[in-house]
């Protein structure tokens, strides 16, 4: 039996925690006081598995601070699974906690954080890795698991790696582990990007999106883009537990619009439940932040260091920081695809 960690106990925290307990580790949570007591009060509860995982109050161990996680360890792995957003002050308590903690399993979505953790903790103390499963939250430590079909990929950077994989197989997870890092996230950000900024700027589910002829173009072209950025740095594309990337992309490249569009509607509908995607989650629950700098935003970042056009993830990135920032109403696009797509022509035109 071994000790972990997961930090923040949202939808993927609840679902790390709720699998290792059930292969028989021991899990410290670590929350956010007002998170901290939900999880005292009601404990663990994770739905949609063959059987599902409920732990009693008194079966699970919160903290709150760096020093209260170091007092229940030393750990033989933590597991990352906040916000991008929440980032940076989870990077400071990080540091505070020193050692004992490490190897760190980084499940966050886009890119950046495993670059941010490894300045932190040192590069050898980093695992890169990805959790394709969707997963809907009900509250902290209340989760519900949309597909079984997917799963969790990690990356082989640390020699607990496998070890890690082995944990996550004997609760009944799905485990793909990989040679690079760095094409793990950024095939995972491909997958990211669909129907997610979109869905945010017209208030539509992804289905829709990927219904429209008009839409289903735009989709394209920003995920073409990102393509041709992820070549550009030199990576591979990798399949992921449950999701063809490579075929995703060959698909949109090569496929005549009418021939992909309804395998994709499908696809990227029915494997995430009723879950909204990310980015519209975050815009219609009026927070501040979303995910969308570390997804279409990095990929305008990469590209113009190497001199790639990214116009379609420029403007989408545009779009979700007015919403947020209130510069434009949420009804600006709110189920208005020609409103989008009318934007978009003109951009490329001036292009
Ligand atoms: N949900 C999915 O289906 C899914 C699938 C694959 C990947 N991902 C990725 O996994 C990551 C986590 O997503 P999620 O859906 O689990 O998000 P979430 O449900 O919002 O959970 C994030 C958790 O982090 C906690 N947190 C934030 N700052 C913290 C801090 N300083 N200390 C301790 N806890 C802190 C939050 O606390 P509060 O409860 O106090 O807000 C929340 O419980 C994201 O990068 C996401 O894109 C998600």
């Amino acid at each position: 039996m071994s000790r972990v960690l997961v930090i923040g106990p949202g939808a993927i925290g609840t679902y790390i925690a709720g699998l290792l307990t059930r292969a028989g580790h021991s899990v410290v949570l670590w929350a956010r006081e007002g998170s901290a007591a939900i999880l005292r009060e009601h404990g663990i509860h994770l739905e949609g598995l063959p059987e599902p995982i409920h732990l009693a109050p008194e079966a699970i161990q919160v903290v709150t601070t760096p020093q209260a996680a170091r007092e229940h360890g030393p750990y033989q792995a933590t597991f990352l699974t906040v916000k991008a957003y929440h980032l940076p002050p989870v990077l400071e308590a990080l540091r505070e906690l020193g050692p004992g903690i490490t190897p760190v399993v980084d499940l966050l979505n886009g890119v950046g954080s495993t670059e941010a953790l490894q300045q932190v903790l040192g590069a050898e103390h980093v695992i890169p890795g990805t959790v394709t499963t969707p997963v809907r939250r009900v509250r902290a430590g209340h989760a519900v698991v949309e597909s079984l079909r997917r799963g969790i990929g990690l990356a082989r950077t640390h020699p607990r790696a496998a070890a890690i994989a082995t944990w996550f197989r004997a609760a009944g997870a799905r485990v793909q582990t990989y040679a690079d890092g760095r094409a793990l996230k950024w095939s995972k950000l491909i997958a990211n990007l669909l129907g997610n900024a979109t869905s945010a700027i017209l208030d539509m589910r992804p289905q829709a999106i990927y219904a429209h002829p008009g839409l289903y173009r735009l989709e394209r072209a920003q995920v073409l883009e990102a393509a041709r950025v992820i070549r550009g740095l030199g990576l591979p594309l990798v399949d992921l537990p449950g999701v063809p990337v490579r075929l995703l992309v060959a698909g949109m490249r090569w496929l005549p619009g009418p021939v992909v569009r309804p395998i994709l509607a499908r696809k990227i509908g029915g494997g995430r439940g009723e879950k909204w995607p990310s980015i519209h989650q975050d815009v219609h629950a009026g927070r501040l932040h979303t995910e969308v700098d570390v997804l279409n935003g990095a990929v305008v970042r990469h590209g113009r260091a190497l001199g790639l056009p990214t116009p379609t993830n420029q403007l989408l990135t545009e779009l979700v920081h007015d919403l947020v920032q209130g510069r434009r109403s949420l009804d600006a696009f709110r189920r208005r695809p020609e409103a989008l797509l009318a934007l978009w022509e003109a951009r490329r035109d001036k292009g």
